[in-house]
């Protein structure tokens, strides 16, 4: 079946492909593709981001070729794709057959990710509390990948305490990567979004931007600004057919949940257990794929919210 619908799309990707001499196996297929450099971008088409002859190859000799990305449709931008729920999103959307550009600040770390997604993902570096780091990546994005039709905010920090303990320096983190991130990112997709007269966005928000929580003032006006921000976006743009949605998570398993004391936590989730990111990752999957859905916050928090 698989192989069926692939058919046309690879024999698309030969039409433009420069005859290939690289006789590369199967499992060589999977590799991180970084961008391009200037040089290689007026000497070689564009389309083919990896050995088109290869799945060809595999195909013929009868075994099932690595979920191949859907270039020519679904491009998504993954911010905070390295690590967590991002990283969970970009595993769901890669078996759903999108396109995916995985965006962190550590390099090394979003290509490893990158790379074990499968062929055609490619790894970006990028500050999100930081503009110009913003305007870049998405310049390099639509360079290698084309436009970005879906984006997925889940790059976030928290750095927990007290008000009275919390110094203005990290106050202004968590709200420029948190908050202002967010926005900057949208702000450069919705632009492409409006040329392709579509588009779909999840923000990552957090069940405390709705109901607060002792030790967490800042990182809850993050989020909850998020609520403001997504809900007012999404009737802004909703003639332009582009959707704004968020997803509020409870207590999930990740590296920002590592130090908490999870058997007395989960006394209080109705369903009795922290979250994992692939729990989450669905909610998004969802949210992106549903025309007729947005402005919405959906939590995900095992019933704590309740
Ligand atoms: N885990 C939870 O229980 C939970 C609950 C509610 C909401 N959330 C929210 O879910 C989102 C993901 O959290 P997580 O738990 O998956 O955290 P995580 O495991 O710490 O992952 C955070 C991701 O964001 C990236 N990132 C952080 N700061 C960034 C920046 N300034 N620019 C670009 N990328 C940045 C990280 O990569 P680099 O470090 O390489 O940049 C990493 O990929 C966050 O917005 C968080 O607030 C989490």
């Amino acid at each position: 079946m698989r192989q069926k619908q692939d058919k046309p799309r690879l024999q698309r990707l030969v039409a433009n492909a420069p005859v290939s001499k690289d006789t590369a196996a199967a499992n060589s297929l999977t590799r991180v593709c970084s961008p391009r450099t200037a040089r290689e971008r007026t000497t070689t088409p564009r389309v083919p981001l990896y050995d088109v002859f290869g799945p060809l190859r595999i195909m013929k000799r009868g075994l099932r070729p690595p979920e191949l990305c859907d270039t020519m449709s679904r491009v998504c931008a993954i911010f905070g794709g390295s690590r967590g729920i991002g990283h969970a999103v970009a595993q769901l959307l890669a078996q759903k057959g999108y396109c995916l550009a995985i965006i962190a600040r550590n390099l090394d770390r979003a290509q490893t990710t990158a790379k074990n997604l499968g062929a055609g993902h490619l790894a970006f570096r990028c500050d999100v509390s930081k503009e110009e780091d913003i305007q870049n990546v998405f310049k390099e994005m639509e360079t290698s990948l084309g436009q970005i039709n879906y984006l997925v905010n889940a790059a976030g920090i928290n750095r927990d305490g007290l008000l009275l303990r919390t110094k203005a320096d990290d106050m202004l983190s968590q709200l420029q990567t948190n908050l202002l991130g967010t926005m900057l990112t949208c702000k450069a997709a919705v632009k492409g979004m409006i040329q392709q007269q579509g588009g779909a966005i999840v923000n990552v928000g957090s069940i405390v931007g709705l109901k607060g929580n002792s030790g967490q003032s800042v990182y809850s006006a993050s989020k909850a600004g998020l609520v403001g921000f997504s809900r007012s976006l999404a009737k802004e743009i909703a003639r332009k057919n582009i959707r704004v949605n968020m997803v509020a998570p409870g207590f999930i398993h990740t590296d920002m949940t590592t130090h908490l004391k999870e058997e007395q936590l989960k006394k209080i989730i109705p369903l009795g257990r922290f979250g994992e990111p692939q729990e989450v990752a669905k909610a998004v999957a969802f949210l992106l794929e549903s025309p007729y859905v947005t402005g919405q916050v959906l939590v995900i928090d095992g019933g704590s919210a309740q």
